[in-house]
């Protein structure tokens, strides 16, 4: 299991580079690594075993992030509500971002990054709405709608496939200062 001991930090290069594609069936150590993302995912969001295991909770985590530069990024975003479905949950690979919405929409209290230690406040501008296409774990490629928290989240780490961190994206200048008509989201 993945331990923060394992998590690669801001300062390495591999968080900068762009991660290769991911070839199916895939490898089993792929699937492994699949395996352990989604799972670091899961046993962070359970505050006695993130705890225990002295976790991040991370709703989020692309294989750059383990030192491993390949197309792949598990998401895990809980249910809004309680008992409910979690929003998305998937390893995602080779994700592509095909349409996106020209409305912008961004976090409120701004984002975070397991890879990233210190706080780094300011608003990140992404699309509020996204259409991405990606391939599971099986190789079944998928076509789906996100719009706010889950896109937020999907494009954050698509951009660590890309060698881009969050706060990239925000405006040195003025930190919190959004795009007009940018959607808050809480
Ligand atoms: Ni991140």
């Amino acid at each position: 299991m993945f331990l923060m001991k394992d998590i690669v930090r801001d300062g390495d290069p591999v968080l900068r580079k762009r991660a290769a594609k991911v070839n199916f069936p895939l490898s089993d150590e792929d699937q492994t690594l699949a395996k352990k993302m989604m799972e670091y995912l899961e046993v962070s969001q359970d505050p006695e075993l993130c705890k225990k295991y002295g976790l991040r909770a991370g709703v989020g985590l692309a294989a750059p992030q383990v030192g491993v530069s390949k197309q792949m990024a598990a998401v895990l975003v809980p249910a809004a509500e309680e008992d409910g479905k979690p929003e998305f949950k998937d390893v995602i690979i080779n994700p592509v971002i095909v349409s996106e919405s020209v409305q912008y929409g961004a976090l409120t209290e701004g984002e975070g990054c397991l890879s990233v230690d210190k706080d780094v406040p300011g608003y990140v501008p992404r699309h509020d709405r996204i259409t991405l296409r990606y391939q599971d774990t099986d190789g079944e490629t998928h076509k789906i709608r996100l719009k706010n928290y889950p896109a937020i989240v999907c494009q954050h780490e698509i951009d660590h496939l890309h060698g881009v961190l969050f706060y990239d994206h925000i405006n040195k200048k003025q930190p919190f200062e959004a795009p007009a008509d940018t959607i808050m989201i809480s």
